[in-house]
């Protein structure tokens, strides 16, 4: 089985604005809907599982009932947790509870970047397969360097080994779900992906490569740019 989930259970403070930035439209139509499409439409997954703030789940449900999605493919909606992390492991006990096996693909996504592709998605799952974990990127264009103290320059990395994460990142759902559990609550907590997890103990995490216009939505200003993209997508 493989299972794809829609993380949305954010606040978007950065955002803004009176409802969550995921419940925001590019295109007429909620970011959070455009992204589920994407996972629907590529035929490649066989349940969704759409987390959300617990007082977003009506209206989530509500959202995905005014499309067909529903009937296309399996989809869930589950509130998320207090922080991303939360969120994640909500999700992994949801999936543990409806049928995870040990051969389970969990895909996850953020929300609000609607752009992720056909082609992302196919190869996150032969990653994930492979390799058990994977995490989907791009090269660094800034040169990007690190500062002991925000004041000073304290080491300039080699841009060529630098890249920017993106999602999705893609595991074996059982495997991730047990490294988890395994994780002491006071370092869980400052983790935000499941990468994370698998490089505190150490464990590969494959490249996948990613696309300039697989855009997170993070600021008012960034919906600009996504109209912009949305004029020549096709799912
Ligand atoms: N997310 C989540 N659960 C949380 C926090 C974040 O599922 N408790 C999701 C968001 O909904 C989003 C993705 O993770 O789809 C990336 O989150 P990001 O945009 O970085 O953070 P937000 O919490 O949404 O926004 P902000 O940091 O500005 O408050």
């Amino acid at each position: 089985m493989v299972a794809a989930a829609v993380l949305a259970g954010g606040q978007g403070a950065r955002f803004g604005g009176e409802k969550p930035k995921q419940f925001a439209e590019i295109g007429g139509e909620a970011i959070l809907i455009r992204s589920l499409r994407a996972f629907v439409c590529s035929g490649l997954v066989d349940l969704c599982i759409v987390s959300v703030p617990a007082a977003w789940i009506a209206e989530t449900e509500a959202l995905i009932a005014q499309t067909d999605l529903g009937q296309r493919c399996p989809v869930r909606v589950i509130a998320g947790g207090d922080s991303r992390g939360q969120t994640l492991l909500q999700t992994l006990t949801f999936l543990e509870h409806n049928g995870m096996a040990e051969d389970t693909v969990l895909i996850t996504h953020d929300a609000v970047r609607p752009f992720v592709t056909r082609r992302m998605i196919r190869d996150n799952i032969a990653a994930a397969e492979k390799f058990g974990a994977c995490n989907t990127c791009i090269p660094a264009t800034d040169t990007v360097f690190f500062s002991a103290d925000g004041a000073f320059v304290s080491e300039v990395p080699d841009r060529r080994t630098v890249f920017h994460a993106q999602t999705p990142q893609s595991f074996l759902g059982a495997q991730l779900y047990a490294l988890c559990r395994q994780v002491p609550a006071a370092d869980f907590a400052a983790m935000t992906d499941g990468c994370s997890v698998y490089a505190y103990f150490g464990k590969p995490v494959a490249m996948v490569a990613g696309e300039r216009d697989n855009i997170k939505i993070t600021y008012p200003g960034d919906l600009d740019r996504a109209e912009q993209i949305l004029k020549t997508w096709k799912y």
